[in-house]
């Protein structure tokens, strides 16, 4: 399912990046762009990093 539908960022490449080391928003923001343009995804964006982040 795509989160970020300005920077075409899935629930999956959150969960690669969640893989990759990425804990926080500000590196994913810096890895995959999302929530750089309108910001309307940065809540789903948190939600779906912080459920990544638990199932580490
Ligand atoms: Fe993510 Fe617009 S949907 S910045």
């Amino acid at each position: 399912m795509i989160v970020c539908i300005c920077n075409n960022v899935s629930e999956r490449k959150i969960r690669q990046a969640v893989d990759g080391g990425m804990t926080s928003m500000p590196q994913l923001r810096d890895c995959l762009s999302v929530g750089t343009c309108c910001g309307k995804c940065h809540p789903h964006a948190k939600q779906v990093l912080r459920e990544c982040v638990a199932d580490i």
